[in-house]
């Protein structure tokens, strides 16, 4: 399973033929101010603060054909929203990819993350785009990519203030996109995989204080060197999903690739105690099945319950390629996973201790959303992108797996499952939640969500009542053009901005 490095023309100013690149998916390269974007229906006069969200928006045609979506340039949407009005900024994100390749007036960097593919002139710079999440901590706005460090940007012009490494404190080149603000102290828990730059086996952990400050670095072994995407933390214990989606240094010479799926190995799950570290960590033996992103979990004594989209298959719209030739993407499903830690293992296990697993919900879905105020312990609500066929037909397939046409509250208390459905040939993006108030109820807030209007080929912002999606948008904001498909997004209230 080789594949030869495609060179294209040095000129050529003009994408390739294929999903990623064309229809609603071509890049869009737009850096836009909108004023006081049109409003259908009222923006709830209470919501003060700034929607950011990360796409990836790639600058110039790839250098190789077969591309995938998430190796785009960063670019960062803002919608600032005060007294009944909503402004919209989109910037790319200034990395020292993007500026050379903008010198070059071409693309420079090769495949995702594979460095032998890479233009010579790049030798030594890595392919680190910003394109996958924004978050606000410690006065710090920082768009991150798990295969590089953050970079921060001004949080109201969105101006690339350059690489953020917290001062010299992080002990690698790659940082997670999925770090997780503990609610009750303000840190921020991070981990960094294949750190080196390049196929490890190394975990590494840091505990950052609200100050930014690096509080306490860990490290420890992996079962094998693979994509860590997302994670979960509670009070107590951080837990590590591990899926063969493996990468290899040798491999990457001759393969392009990053990540293959290799199912002749297991998944593993490791659980670590936050407070006594990875001395105490607990293996356990799971399903062949892969964690895509976090819903929430919670520590009950011995007890560890996880809530997440597992797909029993590998990323395969972003890594089609496997061991086996090219399988079927699996779609991912809400599960919750329960642990006895007592059972837990010493060392990973192939065939050890497991847990009781059983679904949340029966709709593939994805991006799902919990009151950032109640992460890390038990939760009644959470909020996810779904394809619900009873709804409506599925939106056309696009480059990054399945599409959403719905959002859905789960309320876990009543098990009720409301959806908001935006109609026909539409679909949703990751919703972010606003709380109405530092001390508001769970739950008691707004949603948002950027809704991609195929057809119209343009999208709207809709706000909705979080426990109420089913009455419909109570605000649809009028974006005038498309914005590229993004993955993550937060909510910054206005009492914390400059
Ligand atoms: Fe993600």
């Amino acid at each position: 399973m080789t594949d030869t490095i495609q060179e294209a023309s040095p000129s050529a100013m003009r994408f390739p033929d294929s999903v990623a690149f064309n229809g609603f998916f071509a890049p869009v390269r737009i850096e836009a101010d909108v004023y006081d974007l049109e409003v259908e229906g009222a923006i709830p006069a209470d919501i003060d603060g700034a929607f950011y969200r990360a796409a990836a928006d790639t600058q110039y045609p790839p250098s190789r054909k077969e591309d995938i979506y998430i190796n785009g340039d960063g670019m960062i949407t803002m919608v600032r929203i005060k007294d009944g009005h909503a402004d919209l900024r989109t910037r790319f994100v200034r990395t020292r990819r993007f500026e050379l390749e903008r010198a070059a007036r071409r693309s420079l960097f090769g495949a995702y993350r594979n460095y032998f593919t890479d233009d010579p002139a790049v030798a030594g710079i890595d392919d680190g785009n910003a394109n996958t999440a924004v978050v606000w901590h410690g006065g710090k706005l920082l768009a991150l990519k798990e295969a590089a460090l953050p970079y921060e940007l001004d949080p109201v012009t969105l101006e690339t203030r350059g690489i953020y490494d917290f001062g010299g404190q992080l002990s690698s080149r790659t940082f997670t996109a999925h770090p997780k603000i503990d609610p009750l102290t303000g840190e921020l828990i991070a981990f960094a995989y294949n750190s080196s730059g390049r196929p490890d086996n190394e975990i590494l952990l840091f505990d950052i204080s609200p100050s930014g400050v690096v509080t306490r670095r860990q490290s420890f072994t992996a079962p094998y060197s693979s994509m860590m995407h997302d994670w979960l933390v509670t009070r107590d214990h951080l837990i590590f999903t591990f899926s063969p989606m493996i990468s290899d240094y040798e491999r990457m010479k001759t393969e392009p690739q990053y990540f293959v799926w290799d199912p002749s190995l297991r998944s593993h799950v490791a659980i670590i105690p936050r407070r006594q570290g990875v001395g105490g960590i607990r293996w356990f033996s799971a399903e062949l099945a892969m964690e895509t992103h976090s819903l929430n979990a919670w520590s009950e004594g011995d007890r560890v319950i996880a809530d997440h989209f597992v797909a029993r298959s590998g990323w395969f719209s972003q890594f089609p390629k496997t061991t086996e030739g090219i399988l079927h993407e699996a779609p991912p499903i809400a599960h919750r996973w329960t642990f006895d830690l007592s059972e837990g293992a010493g060392a990973p296990v192939s065939d050890g201790p497991t847990y009781q697993s059983h679904r949340l919900y029966d709709c593939p879905g994805d991006m799902p959303r919990v009151d950032p105020r109640f992460l890390m312990s038990k939760n009644r609500h959470s909020w996810i992108g779904c394809l619900d066929l009873d709804l409506g037909p599925m939106p056309d397939f696009g480059p990054m797996g399945p599409p959403f046409n719905c959002l859905v509250h789960l309320d876990d208390e009543t098990k009720q499952r409301t959806p908001f459905f935006p109609g026909p040939d539409s679909a949703p993006e990751e919703p972010v939640f606003i709380p109405k108030g530092p001390d508001a109820a769970e739950g008691e807030g707004y949603l948002i969500s950027v809704i991609g209007r195929r057809k119209l080929n343009r999208n709207d912002i809709v706000i909705l009542d979080a426990l109420d999606l089913g009455a419909g948008p109570l605000a649809t904001l009028k974006v005038p053009f498309r914005l590229r498909y993004a993955f993550h997004g937060t909510w910054v209230p206005g009492e914390e901005l400059p």
